[in-house]
């Protein structure tokens, strides 16, 4: 069993997952709001998602990601992600209280599209940091030289699966927890694409809004400048909280 991932790492990697959002970090637990009231002209509507408050200044990571995008980016792509998010949440709740399930398709849809982008753009802003660059250390750098065969190598297979995005997307590092593997994954849109299970760590935004004001259609170059801000610290963090420490088989 030393070789393989037991029911018992699967189980525990899958719960959490589940866990994840809320508890252990992986993301703010300010992105995430179970009450309170958002629209005045519907005052028992609920808010279920919050915008997150950038972790840096518009301008800290200039030069490679400028003011004027990090804003717009942040404050109205973002932004609308959760009101859309709310919104959608807010349907499916009038449909359960009228029983009516008409639209509930659109609405689910709508759920998961908004709720990734919520999702992966809270994890973008930790994704870079005014004083990232650096390269990653610990745990999370033995599983990159173990999965990827050194930092080098998953910079390379990183910068590609990135830049050979479909329209809009994402390029994703991802901790599987079913094969106790880091995975490189493209998002198309926000939602598709990925893996049931596995828990994004560190993510690249390539839709053009991410980066077209500054680099036009040079998308490649964007991305080589991210990794100048890339902040491996909460990528680490975040590996190490889902890995946890492994303990010795009781066999009860
Ligand atoms: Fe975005």
């Amino acid at each position: 069993m030393d070789d393989h991932f037991s029911r018992r790492d699967l189980i525990k990697g899958l719960a959490l997952f589940s866990l994840a959002i809320p508890t252990v970090g992986l993301l703010s637990t300010s992105c995430v709001q179970t009450t309170g009231r958002e629209d005045k002209n519907t005052t028992e509507a609920h808010t279920y998602y919050t915008l997150p408050p950038l972790p840096y200044p518009y301008n800290a990571l200039e030069p490679y990601i400028d003011s004027e995008t990090l804003k717009i980016h942040h404050d109205k792509h973002h932004a609308g992600y959760v009101k859309k998010l709310n919104n959608a949440l807010r349907k499916l709740e009038e449909a359960r209280n009228y029983g009516n399930y008409a639209e509930v398709k659109f609405w689910t849809k709508e759920v998961s599209y908004n709720g990734s982008g919520h999702l992966l753009h809270s994890l973008y802003w930790e994704s870079m940091s005014p004083n990232g660059g650096r390269e990653p250390r610990g745990q999370l750098k033995e599983k990159i030289d173990e999965n990827f065969g050194g930092i080098s190598n998953f910079k390379k297979q990183f910068t590609a699966v990135a830049n050979s995005v479909e329209g809009s997307g994402w390029g994703v590092l991802a901790y599987e927890p079913l094969g106790d593997k880091l995975i490189i994954l493209q998002a198309e849109k926000h939602q598709d694409l990925a893996i049931w299970g596995a828990v994004p760590l560190l993510v690249c935004d390539v839709w053009e809004h991410a980066y077209y004001l500054k680099y036009q259609n040079r998308r490649i170059e964007y991305i080589k400048n991210f990794f100048n801000v890339i902040n491996w610290e909460t990528a680490s963090k975040k590996y190490k909280l889902l890995r946890g420490e492994k303990k010795p088989e009781t066999g009860t």
